[in-house]
C-alpha cells in the first residue's frame, strides 16, 4: 500500500526506536524526566519562547493552549476551517467553556481587517474576545503557507488590546522549511504555539507546545487535568528529539514530492488541482471523474493507495517521511490508467 492520507501514518525509525530503548527515564510528573526536559529546553530554544511542554497530541495541545488561555464564557477567534474549530470534537466548547468565531479567510490567513473588526467592545451584551488562534501551515486549506507579514499584522492588532494569539503550527517546519523563514520569524508573532512531533517531522508520538514560563505553568496543570500527566516519559520524548533535531531539513523532499504528484496529476484528465502546493499537501478535485470523493477512496484502495476523502468531490494527497520518488511515479501511473 502507498499511504497518502496523512503525514501521520509515517512509522518510527530505526534510530527512533533504538532512541526510545535507550533513553534515560524518571517520572515526569514529578520533573524528574531528564531526556523529557532535554526535549522541552531544546524545544522551547528552537521556537523562541521561555519554555515547553511536551504533550501527547496536537489536539492535546490546542486544548491544553486554550484552557490556559481563557475563561469560561469567552470568545475566541479562529478561521472558519482551522483544525481546532473542524476537526477537534468541540473540545474549545465541551472542555474550555469557550465560544468559537470563525472568519473566513484567504487561503488559510485571516484578514487583519476582519480580525479588527471581531474583536470584541467593552460592552456587558458582549462575550470578551479571549483568544486568536491562527493554524500554519493550513490543513484545509491544502498546506498553505500563512505569510509571516500577515501574522504580524493580526499580532499587532492583538497586543494592541491585550488578546493572546495562539498558533496551531501542527507544520509550522513545513513552512519554515519551504518558505525559507527562520522559525522565529513566524513564532514571534504569537504568545504561544503548538507543534507536531508526528506529523511530518516522523516521531511516534507527541506534540511540544510552547510559551512564557507563567503560560507553561498553567499548561502543566492542565496537562495534568486532562490526564496528559506521563510517567518515564523519555521513551517518546526520545523520538522526538530526532525528528526536531534531525527531521526538519528533509521535508523539503516532501514538498518536492508533492509537487511533483501536483504536476502529473494536473495533466491526467479528469483530476482538477484544488490548491497551490506550497507545502506536503494537494488537493484534488475529482468531480469530472463522475464519483463521489468516497467512492473514489475505495476505488484506490483497491489499486493499492490509500488517500483520504476532503469533501463531497475534494481527495488530499500527502507526502511524507515514509514516501518514496518510486512511490510517486507508481500512483502516478496508477491514476493514469483509473
Ligand atoms: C493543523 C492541525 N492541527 C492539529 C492537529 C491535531 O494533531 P493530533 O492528530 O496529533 O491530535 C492536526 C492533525 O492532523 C492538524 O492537521
Amino acid at each position: 500500500m502507498i499511504d497518502l492520507r496523512s503525514d501521520t501514518v509515517t512509522k518510527p525509525t530505526e534510530a527512533m526506536r533504538r532512541a526510545s530503548y535507550e533513553a534515560e527515564v524518571g517520572d515526569d510528573v514529578y520533573g524528574e524526566d531528564p531526556t523529557a526536559r532535554q526535549l522541552e529546553e531544546t524545544a522551547a530554544e528552537l521556537l523562541g519562547k521561555e519554555a515547553a511542554l511536551f504533550v501527547t497530541s496536537g489536539t492535546q495541545g490546542n486544548q491544553v493552549a486554550v484552557l490556559s488561555h481563557c475563561f469560561i464564557g469567552n470568545e475566541i477567534l479562529l478561521e472558519e476551517e482551522a483544525h481546532i474549530f473542524y476537526y477537534e470534537g468541540a473540545a474549545i466548547s465541551a472542555f474550555a467553556g469557550v465560544q468559537p468565531r470563525t472568519l473566513k479567510g484567504v487561503r488559510g490567513a485571516l484578514q487583519p481587517s476582519d480580525v479588527a473588526a471581531a474583536i470584541r467592545d467593552d460592552d456587558i451584551h458582549v462575550p470578551e474576545t479571549g483568544l486568536i488562534c491562527l493554524e500554519n501551515t493550513h490543513n484545509r486549506a491544502g498546506g498553505a503557507i500563512v505569510p509571516v507579514q500577515n501574522m504580524a499584522q493580526i499580532y499587532e492588532i492583538a497586543s494592541g488590546v491585550h488578546i493572546p494569539v495562539h498558533l496551531d503550527g501542527a507544520r509550522l517546519f513545513n513552512a519554515v522549511v519551504a518558505s525559507g523563514h527562520t522559525i522565529s520569524d513566524f513564532t514571534q508573532y504569537t504568545d504561544t504555539v503548538q507543534i507536531c512531533l508526528s506529523k511530518g517531522l516522523g516521531a511516534p508520538v507527541g506534540s511540544i507546545i510552547a510559551g512564557s514560563h507563567a503560560f507553561i505553568k498553567k499548561a502543566r496543570k492542565w496537562r495534568k487535568r486532562l490526564g496528559g500527566g506521563l510517567r518515564q516519559v523519555g521513551i517518546l520524548a526520545a523520538p522526538g528529539l530526532i525528528a526536531l533535531t534531525q527531521h526538519v531539513e528533509r521535508l523539503s523532499e516532501d514538498h518536492r514530492r508533492a509537487y511533483k504528484l501536483a504536476t502529473g496529476i494536473a495533466n491526467i484528465e479528469g483530476f482538477q488541482l484544488a490548491n497551490q502546493v506550497e507545502t506536503n499537501i494537494l488537493l484534488v478535485d475529482i468531480e469530472k471523474k463522475g464519483m463521489t470523493a468516497t467512492d473514489f477512496v475505495a476505488d484506490l484502495k483497491t489499486k493499492g493507495v490509500l488517500v483520504s476523502a476532503f469533501g463531497p468531490t475534494l481527495v488530499r494527497f500527502t507526502t511524507h517521511y515514509d514516501i518514496s520518488n518510486q512511490d510517486i511515479d507508481d500512483v502516478l501511473q496508477i491514476l493514469q490508467r483509473l
